[in-house]
């Protein structure tokens, strides 16, 4: 039956999860897996949460859906949650929604149409989703600026005019800067601060807007609350998806005081569950978990572990691959190539581990839930090794 849906997935590898707890999955034999790329990088506090099951369980028998003159008070409880996390500033609103692609979507429409110069700006290796105008980012209004030579950039070297690389920026033509702090969908790559830094500060100062993709960086992901928070700016964007709902699809898009300011009222867009009270009470019961069990904390310590442990693994010599990490969000690009990734990934998910692979690359991913246990970090690390060995 497999056969009558399409997979977005390049092959389709574990026929038969039938259920999870927590960071694990399992088979209908009863077999398990430590998912550590947390699904789509978006079961941030583990599966089956008993908090967030039963806030979900508790909001369907009360009340799912509400038309769009009605609401329900935990719509309001959800908002003011996020928008206290995110402080973003007085006079910030919000819109829940159904996914990241569609608060990028959202953000990106919204501040469009505010622009005070024509064009949008943003990094190579950036992902924004399945729709619209993110997703294919025509040339004639889009820049996508190739950072990764500035990664080797001297500390004392500005980021002004001076500099070759950035002189190609057109700033004056750019309306709006939209990030994302670190490039989940890519090669786990996290563009430099002072990089970030001027091209926001040069892209406010001139009128326009900062917007940060925050769907896979938020909620803890790289270490801290949020993956703008690695940058000395305040966006006036931002779109949240995936962990913000620990796996149940629910989005978030954050208008900040300069946008929301300019707009006479609610933003035209519609869609039949936008501030849908179920998707706003596990929103509520996820941030209520990730507060309450320290998951920020909790999520730093789990990446720093696994960095240090995949660092000290038994690399064959001049086999050390290249590694990159901020918080739970790391990638291993392996030195063996494509073709050894496809070996330890599939290795790894014989020995019970689940890591991400991105297709046709050396680069294995992990994005492990936030409260993954020291024990766990380390049977992981002892399987990996004695992959290595074999
Ligand atoms: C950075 C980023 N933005 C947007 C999206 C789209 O989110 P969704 O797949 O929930 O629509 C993704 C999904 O992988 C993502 O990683």
């Amino acid at each position: 039956m497999d056969d009558l849906i399409w997979y977005p997935g390049h092959e389709l590898i574990l026929r038969s999860i039938v259920r999870a707890e927590g960071p694990w999955v399992f088979d209908a034999a009863g077999r398990r897996w430590l998912d550590l790329e947390s699904g789509v990088w978006a079961a941030s506090v583990g599966q089956t949460h008993p908090r967030v099951a039963a806030a979900l369980r508790d909001q369907f028998a009360a009340i799912a859906h509400t038309g769009f003159n009605y609401t329900a008070p935990v719509v309001g409880e959800a908002a003011a949650a996020v928008l206290r996390v995110l402080d973003l500033g007085e006079g910030a609103r919000c819109t829940l929604l159904c996914s990241g692609s569609e608060a990028v979507e959202y953000c990106v429409r919204v501040v469009s149409g505010l622009l005070p110069r024509p064009r949008l700006l943003t990094m190579a290796d950036s992902y924004f989703g399945a729709y619209g105008a993110a997703h294919g980012r025509p040339a004639d209004r889009w820049t996508t600026f190739d950072w990764f030579g500035c990664e080797g950039c001297p500390a004392d070297k500005p980021c002004d005019a001076t500099c070759e690389r950035f002189a190609t920026i057109p700033l004056a033509e750019t309306g709006a800067f939209v990030l994302e702090p670190g490039s989940s969908s890519g090669f786990v790559r996290f563009p430099p601060a002072k990089l970030v830094e001027a091209i926001a500060q040069a892209v406010q100062a001139a009128g326009g807007f900062v917007v940060v993709n925050e769907v896979t960086t938020g909620v803890g992901r790289t270490g801290r609350w949020f993956g703008y928070r690695h940058y000395g700016i305040v966006p006036d964007a931002v779109a949240l998806g995936k962990g913000i709902g620990g796996g149940y699809p629910v989005a978030v898009a954050a208008l900040g005081p300069r946008v929301a300011a300019r707009l006479a009222g609610p933003p035209a867009y519609a869609q039949s569950h936008q501030n849908d009270p179920l998707g706003a009470a596990v929103l509520l019961a996820v941030l209520g978990v990730i507060e309450d069990e320290g998951l920020i904390a909790r999520g730093a310590a789990v990446g720093a572990r696994l960095a240090a442990g995949l660092a000290a693994l038994p690399w064959p010599a001049g086999e050390v691959p290249a590694m990159r990490s901020r918080g739970a969000m790391l990638a291993v690009d392996l030195a063996g190539g494509p073709a050894q990734a496809v070996r330890v990934h599939r290795a790894l998910l014989d020995g019970g581990y689940i890591v991400g692979l991105r297709p046709g690359t050396a680069t294995l991913r992990l994005d492990p839930p936030l409260g993954l246990g020291d024990e766990q970090v380390d049977t992981f690390l002892a399987t990996f090794s004695g992959i290595l060995r074999t």
